[in-house]
């Protein structure tokens, strides 16, 4: 009795493996958890003392189908304040987290029949929510060699009348790659110049290191600008993953149809998240930066773990929480009962040997490599890494 588009989806690849991660918890197993995606900060204090004041100000109800006015026009203040961005409220929707404005983008945008382009390794939602549209996702691989960044050659390749959409993530998740602006804006002038939209999902946008900043895809050029949806939101920037609000600026008429399917099937975003979310992006700078450092502290450390382990091969993220570790080399080496052929076979053989957990790349369509987030404590990553080594070195 289950409908066939929802039959046709492919269930979390992930999912069978946090089971398994349960399993040995509730044993009272000391299981160290790389497989998190959502900062392991808690949400500042001033933050929380503004979803306080919310309830007490009456911020529980309803606000309009795209988001309270206070907070859009918040929006639209980071947007100028942080790539000299015009934008007006019309422009902008509010949602509970950026993965319904993808959702609702999606929705907004695409035909039945309909191509969307989405360079690979990435976020597996993107391929299910594209599918739901019915909408075909015509997925591009990206090189290993240059850190997974975007190589607009082999996405003009695949540009054809069919062609809505090209789907980005930078940084990106899994690979933490920054896209380079030289790369987008070339890919921003295949759009004007072939009438087809970007969605740019930038969610990580504070989580890019070594002196670089976020390249913001509408900011290159007010053309560009006019083909851009652009997803972002306050869970990773904030640590606020849990209280459900993200946020997308675009055309008015991409931005309205997004806002008439959203008020259809949520009505609006969460009243009092939505208020607190005004003092996250007015007053969380701080915050970010401290957040920004320790990420960067262990995203070093554990990089240089992980290449001076035998067999193991990482380049450098420039941006995220996530390194992408390549494991090939351990395709048909054993240990007892354990055989390794795929990534899934590592993030298994980790589990159970070694008692970490991370995630296999074949859940992002990285068919070599597992998925490590180093959103976890200095003291968690170094006794990880110490196991992993001890780990791996069995395997022969
Ligand atoms: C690339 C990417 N986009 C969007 C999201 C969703 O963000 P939110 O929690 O605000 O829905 C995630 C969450 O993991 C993500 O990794």
């Amino acid at each position: 009795m289950i409908s066939k588009r929802i039959k046709e989806m492919i269930p979390s690849v992930t999912l069978a493996q946090s089971e398994k991660i349960a399993f040995l918890k509730k044993q009272g197993i000391n299981v160290i958890g790389f497989n998190i995606g959502e900062p392991d900060f808690n949400t500042p204090e001033n933050i929380i003392k503004k979803a306080e004041e919310a309830f007490h100000l009456g911020y529980t109800k309803y606000t309009p189908a795209s988001g309270s006015m206070e907070l859009r026009e918040e929006v639209c203040k980071k947007f100028k304040k942080d790539y000299n961005l015009d934008y007006t409220v019309k422009d902008v929707i509010v949602s509970s987290g950026a993965k319904q404005s993808l959702t609702n983008v999606l929705m907004a945008i695409v035909n039945p029949g309909e191509e969307v382009i989405v360079p690979t390794p990435c976020w597996i939602s993107y391929i299910e929510m594209i599918k739901l549209t019915g909408g075909i996702p015509v997925l591009v691989e990206m090189d290993e060699e240059s850190g997974f960044d975007l190589n607009v050659e082999k996405i003009a390749a695949h540009i054809n009348e069919k062609t809505k959409a090209v789907l980005i993530n930078s940084p990106n998740n899994p690979t933490g790659a920054v896209y380079k602006k030289e790369d987008i804006e070339k890919l921003g002038n295949l759009a004007v110049k072939n009438n087809f939209y970007i969605i740019s999902d930038e969610i990580y946008e504070k989580l890019v290191y070594d002196g670089k900043v976020n390249c913001c895809t509408a900011a290159i050029s007010p053309e560009i600008k006019e083909k851009t949806i652009t997803i972002n939101g306050v869970s990773k920037s904030y640590a606020m993953t849990g209280w459900r609000i993200g946020f997308a600026v675009g055309p008015t008429e991409v931005i309205k149809a997004m806002s008439d399917y959203q008020g259809h099937t949520t009505t609006s975003p969460n009243s009092p998240a939505q208020y607190a979310s005004i003092e996250a992006l007015s007053n969380s700078e701080e915050f970010v930066q401290a957040m920004r450092k320790e990420f960067v502290k262990r995203r070093n450390y554990i990089v240089e773990r992980l290449n001076a382990m035998d067999g193991i091969s990482c380049f450098m993220p420039k941006g995220a929480f996530y390194v992408m570790p390549n494991i090939k080399y351990f395709y048909g080496k054993k240990y007892e009962d354990f055989i390794i052929n795929n990534p899934m076979d590592m993030c298994d053989y980790l589990l159970e040997e070694s008692k970490i957990a991370v995630v296999t790349g074949a859940a992002f369509l990285a068919p070599d490599n597992i998925r490590i987030s180093y959103s976890n404590s200095m003291e968690n990553i170094k006794e990880g890494m110490d196991r992993m080594e001890e780990a791996l070195k069995k395997l022969k």
